[in-house]
């Protein structure tokens, strides 16, 4: 069965990027604002805070761990988070944001997987019980600037050789995530420079979730006139 935006009233949107690109920053952002303005919001991550996210983030400790094994417990995880926690948000009419979803698996797993033939289409067929985002902003930046931004936040990140291993990684995933946005068939993606202003980078993704409110205004009528509040304050 096929989960879509027309099974639900409220708006599933999902961050990606690679690491220190501003996902949870800007996460934080969005729900304080959908706060602010009275609209029911669920922030959420993956790994899930479910059973099955405890058991992924004990393993990615573990460099032992098969990725195959990473790529199928991401997939459980996401099911898991879409029925028993995304899914009943959405059907109270809920905004829901989740920080990393489909993108980050199809991406890491098959990165993390290469020495082991992990495909894309594998991990996609393993994913295709998981809901379909809204909309899906790929928080797109330089990785030498999130490199920066992550040793300003973590003082004892890495040593000169780790940090070029690290960079050349990043840049890899960095291309792979424009790949994916670039070529989704759905249309659901939206590539946002996350280089600017965390305010700037708000403001856009607000700008571009007023038309998909537009086109869900009907299968939204709960929240229509709380969320006209919030696009008309949006044209000033
Ligand atoms: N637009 C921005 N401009 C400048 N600094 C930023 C911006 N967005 C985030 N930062 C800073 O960069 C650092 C990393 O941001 P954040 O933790 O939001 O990234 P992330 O994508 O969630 O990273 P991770 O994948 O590691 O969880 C933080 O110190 C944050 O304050
Ligand atoms: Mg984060």
């Amino acid at each position: 069965m096929k989960m879509n935006a027309s099974s639900w009233h409220g708006l599933f949107i999902v961050l990606e990027g690679i690491d220190g690109c501003g996902k949870t920053t800007i996460g934080k952002m969005l729900f304080s604002f959908f706060q602010q303005h009275h609209l029911p919001v669920l922030l959420t991550a993956e790994p899930s805070q479910g059973k099955i996210g405890k058991i992924i983030r004990e393993n990615l400790q573990d460099s032992s761990v098969h990725p195959a094994i990473d790529a199928l417990l991401f997939a459980a995880d996401r099911i898991d988070h879409g029925t028993n926690e995304i899914l009943p948000a959405l059907k109270k009419g809920n905004i829901v944001i989740s920080d990393r979803y489909i993108d980050s698996s199809l991406i890491y797993q098959t990165t993390q997987g290469k020495n082991s033939q992990i495909s894309m289409d594998w991990v996609k067929e393993l994913n295709k019980f998981c809901l379909i985002p809204d909309r899906i902003y790929l928080l797109d930046i330089d990785a030498n600037l999130s490199l920066a931004r992550r040793k300003k936040q973590n003082s004892t990140l890495n040593e000169q050789m780790e940090k070029f291993e690290k960079l050349a990684f990043q840049q890899e995933i960095r291309n792979a995530f424009l790949k994916l946005a670039r070529e989704d068939l759905t249309k659901n993606h939206r590539i946002v420079d996350a280089s600017k202003q965390p305010e700037e980078i708000l403001r856009e993704i607000l700008k571009d979730l007023k038309d998909i409110c537009i086109s869900k205004g009907l299968s939204w009528k709960e929240n229509l006139s709380k969320a006209k509040k919030f696009l008309i304050k949006l044209d000033h």
